[in-house]
């Protein structure tokens, strides 16, 4: 089909083929930066950041405000770690995006959020939240007034009593968007360079346990090392399955993951006296892709919350068994009653994931994509199976169009239409399985950004924002927290690493 050949042809070019080479041109321009180690003179005046995720690019952003060199060091070939795969957006409160009146809930829906973690370290967490949560509006407003980022549409997303979580009015992801945007005002600066295939693989530290910069394995194979305060943002563990995940919840060994698979850096700060919380606190989503054509691969695509939100139901053996909009933990434990399939040592389950035209029609920009990678497939619900999936169909219909209470409870339909449930009627399905997301856990810090040792004191020369920190959301993390905690704590960890160059 000619026509429909093109179509996805055009969203490739359209969404994909810039992306890529835009991060592709960067990637180049900073090549030109030589992997040198900076001369000893110069040394105390430049900052080195590890990790070239949204908090390792506003930190890096931040130090070069103030007119300090940086240097970035990333071990992947390519910047933007998983950052650049967010896809449902940033939350910020109270913004001019939102709608009114004016969001004063932020703060207590994340305490609510933190949930039983709370108990411990409890004054250390508000102070955290309150950070997160007051500084959010200006880390909207940093990205959209002071980057030019369009961020001009607001969700709202599970757990939240307010729609506040922004991504663009456009095609681009807001991960993506936000990522390309910041490389490439980092890549303008002549006082930046980023080191691409360079591994950190030791904290240094002087004899009073402060830290004086770092051990790293550069892009040549060589050991090298970097003087200067040091800021980590190297990301979680959640796609770290043979190594942390599996030594602080066993219990997820051989899950898939929506993170990239790489090994978490938290031990080289705790080798440097960094104490750890939260650790077994793990995000599970509730809904992976399983690709048909590759079900035993360990990294998924994520289905975005919005395919259920907009009309999305789910069937097990051909039936309904959840509330599709109960929160990610809820419906992640009702999946995993059933015994999962283990195929090439990874757990997959065998749930099916289905929308109406309607749904589609509404959550057609993410649907597309779904549909052109073969992670979803439009087809008839004879085909899903018999009478007993039509009814199925039917009972939610039923409940979508008001007719009866919904059997599960659930009570938003979003653009369902579909009403007389035949055979024939045309429906989109795809496979899906819980995936490790999101660790919550990681080094302690404080509301400065500075890594706190065993004994609750700062570690000088040291800072950490992003998902290698931990204690900000404690049992659980609310969608768009995550992006937001590494503009914000990013930022303020480039203040602090910013004064202190001031004062060497
Ligand atoms: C598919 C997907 C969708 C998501 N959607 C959202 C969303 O819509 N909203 C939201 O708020 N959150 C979302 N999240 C979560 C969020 O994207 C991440 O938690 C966040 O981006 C983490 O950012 P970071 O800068 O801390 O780390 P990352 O972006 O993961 O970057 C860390 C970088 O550090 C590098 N690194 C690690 N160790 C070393 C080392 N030793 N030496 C050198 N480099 C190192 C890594 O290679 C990586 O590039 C999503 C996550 C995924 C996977
Ligand atoms: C680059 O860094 C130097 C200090 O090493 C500083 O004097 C200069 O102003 C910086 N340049 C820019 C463009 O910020
Ligand atoms: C980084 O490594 C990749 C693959 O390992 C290689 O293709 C690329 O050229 C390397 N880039 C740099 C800057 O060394
Ligand atoms: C937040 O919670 C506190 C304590 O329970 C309560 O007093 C306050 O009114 C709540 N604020 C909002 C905006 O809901």
């Amino acid at each position: 089909m000619p026509a429909r050949r093109i179509f996805f042809l055009l969203l490739a070019a359209t969404f994909f083929i810039p992306l890529l080479s835009m991060l592709y041109t960067r990637l180049m321009a900073t090549m030109t930066n030589p992997a040198t180690t900076i001369p000893a003179t110069t040394a105390a005046r430049h900052a080195i950041v590890i990790g070239s995720g949204l908090a390792g690019l506003s930190a890096s952003s931040t130090l070069l405000s103030h007119h300090h060199p940086v240097t970035l060091l990333e071990r992947l070939p390519k910047p933007g770690g998983n950052s650049i795969k967010a896809s449902s957006g940033i939350n910020g409160a109270p913004t001019r995006f939102q709608p009114a009146p004016t969001d004063d809930s932020f703060y207590n829906d994340t305490i609510r959020s933190a949930g039983p973690a709370l108990s411990s370290m409890r004054a250390q967490r508000e102070r955290l939240i309150t950070t997160l949560t007051q500084q959010s509006k200006d880390a909207v407003y940093w990205l959209t007034d002071d980057k030019n980022i369009d961020l001009s549409l607001v969700a709202q997303l599970g757990g939240h009593s307010r729609a506040r979580t922004h991504r663009g009015a456009g095609q681009t992801p807001p991960g993506a968007a936000i990522v390309t945007t910041l490389l490439k005002e980092l890549n303008a600066d002549p006082n930046f360079s980023l080191l691409t295939n360079s591994t950190v693989t030791s904290v240094l530290r002087a004899s009073d346990g402060s830290v004086t910069g770092v051990a790293y394995t550069s892009a040549e194979g060589e050991e090298k090392q970097l003087l200067g305060p040091v800021i980590f943002a190297t990301g979680g563990f959640a796609g770290d399955s043979a190594g942390m995940l599996k030594q602080y919840r066993p219990d997820l060994a051989g899950f898939p993951s929506t993170n990239e698979a790489w090994p978490g850096s938290a031990p080289l700060l705790t080798a440097a006296g960094a104490q750890l919380v939260d650790m077994e606190s793990v995000q599970v989503h509730p809904t992976g892709f399983v690709d048909p054509k590759e079900p035993g691969k360990v990294v998924k695509f994520l289905s975005a919350e919005v395919l259920r939100g907009e009309g999305g139901l789910m069937l097990r053996a051909g039936k309904r068994f959840v509330d599709e909009l109960q929160t990610r933990q809820f419906v992640t434990d009702r999946i995993m009653e059933a015994a999962p399939e283990v195929v090439e040592g990874v757990k997959v389950w065998d749930v099916q994931l289905v929308l109406d035209e309607g749904a589609y029609g509404a959550a057609k920009s993410h649907m597309d994509f779904y549909l052109w990678k073969g992670l979803m497939r439009k087809t008839t619900v004879c085909e899903l199976g018999g009478e007993e999936v039509r009814e199925a169909v039917q009972g939610f219909a039923n409940a979508a169009k008001g007719k009866r209470e919904d059997e599960f409870g659930r009570r938003a339909f979003g653009h369902w239409e579909l009403d007389d449930v035949t055979p024939e009627s045309v429906v989109y399905v795809g496979r899906v399985t819980p995936v490790v997301h999101f660790t919550m856990g990681g080094v302690v810090i404080d509301e400065k950004a500075r890594v706190l040792d065993r004994e609750g004191e700062p570690i000088k020369g040291v800072w950490a924002a992003g998902e290698v920190s931990g204690g900000i959301h404690g049992a659980n993390r609310l969608g768009g927290s995550s992006l937001l905690e590494c503009v914000v704590f990013g930022r303020i960890a480039g203040e602090q690493a910013a004064e202190s160059l001031r004062k060497v």
